[in-house]
Formats: structure tokens, sequence, C-alpha cells
């Protein structure tokens, strides 16, 4: 996808020119790392002969609305295994939710401490039981295939750049750029929430080690956010026109901003961003900034 230069005043002191990659606009429903991470699993899938794809996901995941979608274009039928019993009955005022049922998904409510067995072998069996055999994407996607359709994310005009900088929920995304990066380009990673598991889970995909995580800018952790990450996704989005998702590609953004403002990268060094989408987000973040009488995301 295409490059973006970003003028921010902010920044416009600097000598850094800073790039945003919209992979956000690749697809209006399985937009940035969704389309890239499904793309090699839908092949599998099928190759596989498969009808029927499982995977897991939180009330307002952006893997399980695009899973959904891809599902649909596909002609596959879709099971979303969704963190939260409570969730059951909330369905049409979930709008991740009501979006992937309208596009055929079925789901599977567990409470949280079921979800935590996502991967033992005993409640995979059990869902087989429940649903017939299917192809299983895991939590956020992310597995070989889909970390061999992140090293499609970086092309031929992207070699100059000297850092590449993602957010990072399960690592699928990092790994793929740090496979496709130069080695002379170093790869940053946003955590988008506290994980400590994070870097040994990259460490299972990645080839280079030109990487490296930068954990300040979790706001607390995954979905948590304030006030002044709220003004400035909207503050981005008026300078630049370009839209973030509070949960992890505002976070990326006002990392990678505030660590340019701390002399952090050298005079005249380029970086990219990479838009991961997520836009999706926005409305059930609204409905619970509502709730809390703090400001919307416009
Ligand atoms: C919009 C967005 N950006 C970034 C990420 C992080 O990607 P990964 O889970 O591959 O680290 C996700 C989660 O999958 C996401 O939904």
């Amino acid at each position: 996808m295409h490059n973006q230069e970003i003028f921010l005043k902010a920044i416009a002191h600097t000598s850094i020119r800073l790039f945003i990659k919209r992979e956000d606009l690749i697809h209006p429903f399985i937009s940035g790392n969704k389309y890239r991470k499904l793309k090699y699993n839908l092949i599998e899938a099928q190759k596989q002969e498969h009808d029927k794809m499982l995977t897991f996901g939180g009330a307002f995941s952006n893997h399980i609305a695009a899973t959904a979608y891809a599902g649909f274009e596909a002609g596959l039928q879709t099971i979303g295994v969704i963190r939260g019993e409570e969730l059951e009955g909330e369905i049409d005022n979930n709008p991740t939710l009501s979006f992937a049922k309208k596009h055929g998904m079925q789901f599977k409510f567990v409470s949280r401490s079921n979800y935590r067995n996502k991967n033992s072998e005993e409640f995979l069996k059990s869902l087989k039981a429940e649903w017939g055999d299917f192809y299983l994407v895991p939590e956020g996607g992310t597995n070989a295939l889909a970390v061999k359709g992140c090293e499609e994310i970086l092309g031929e005009e992207d070699t100059d750049f000297d850092y590449v900088c993602t957010s990072v929920g399960t690592g699928g995304t990092i790994s793929g750029l740090v496979n496709c990066s130069q080695l002379r380009q170093q790869v940053l990673g946003f955590p988008a929430l506290k994980g400590d598991f994070l870097q040994d889970e990259i460490r299972k995909f990645v080839r280079k080690d030109n990487w490296e995580l930068v954990s300040d800018y979790h706001f607390g952790g995954y979905a948590k956010i304030n006030k002044e990450l709220i003004d400035f996704i909207n503050g981005f989005k008026k300078e630049t026109g370009i839209p973030l998702d509070p949960v992890y590609t505002g976070k990326m953004m006002f990392g990678i901003i505030e660590m340019i403002k701390n002399g952090y990268f050298k005079e005249e060094t380029r970086i990219l961003a990479i838009h991961t989408g997520g836009l999706q987000g926005i409305l059930g973040m609204n409905q619970r900034l509502k709730q809390k009488n703090l400001p919307l995301i416009q």
C-alpha cells in the first residue's frame, strides 16, 4: 500500500521525516494486518477442503470482525469463540459482534476462565465435538501463515527507511515485518498491552534480530485509554486527515511522536509507521467512552 508523509506541528521543528503505510485502506472490512494475516490461512483452509473456520476473540476484536467478513467473502462458515458469557444477550448492541453476525459468523460465548484454555487440546476437542471439523485460526490470527502474509507488507519502496514501526498485540505482524525488513533497518514494536510473553512469541517467528519492543505506551493495558490519548487521536486526525484506532495504532503513533520529541531518533531519520487498521473498534470504544463521560473519538 502507499506511504503518506505525516506533517504535524509537534515535530515540524525536527529534520525527522515520518511516513505512514496506509494498510488500513487495503480492504473496506478486512483492513490492515488482518488482510495480511488471513490471506494464506484462507488459502490453506480451502486447500484442506474445510468448509468451516473457527477462531477466538474479545467483544470488540478486529480479528473477529475481519474473519467473519473474510469467511463470508470466501464462502466459508465462521465460528467465533468469544471471551465473556455475559455478551450472549448483547450481540445486537455490540457493533463488532453484530457486524460479524450479519456476515454469517456463529458464536460460542465462554467464561473468561474457560477462554484461558483456548490453546488446550481438550478444549479444541470439545469444540470439534460441538461444531464438527474446522480450520483453526488462533486468537489474533497469528500463526506461521499469518507471519508469511505480513512478510508482504514491506516492498521495494520501503528499503530507504531507517525505522519501521508497528503496534503489537500477539506478535505476528512485527514478526512478518522483521522478516521482510532490510538488515540495516530497525523494527520497533509498540505493545498495546502489558505482556512480557511477547518477546518469546516473536522469537518463534523471526529470522533476524533487528527489532525491539517499546513498552512505554500501552496506557495501562489492553484497550485501556485516557483523555490524553483520545485528544491525541482526534488532534492527529484533524491535522493529517488520518484516523487512528484507540487500541493499537493510536498508541503506536502517540509513542512515535513522543520519542521524536524526546530526541530518541537522530537528525534526518526516516521513519515508516504501519497503519494496521482496526478502525472498526472505534464504535465500540465510543460506547464505553460515553458511559464514562469521556470525550468521543471523532
Ligand atoms: C489494528 C491492529 N493493529 C495491530 C495489531 C497487532 O497485531 P499482532 O497481533 O499481529 O501483533 C492488531 C491485532 O491483531 C490490530 O487489530
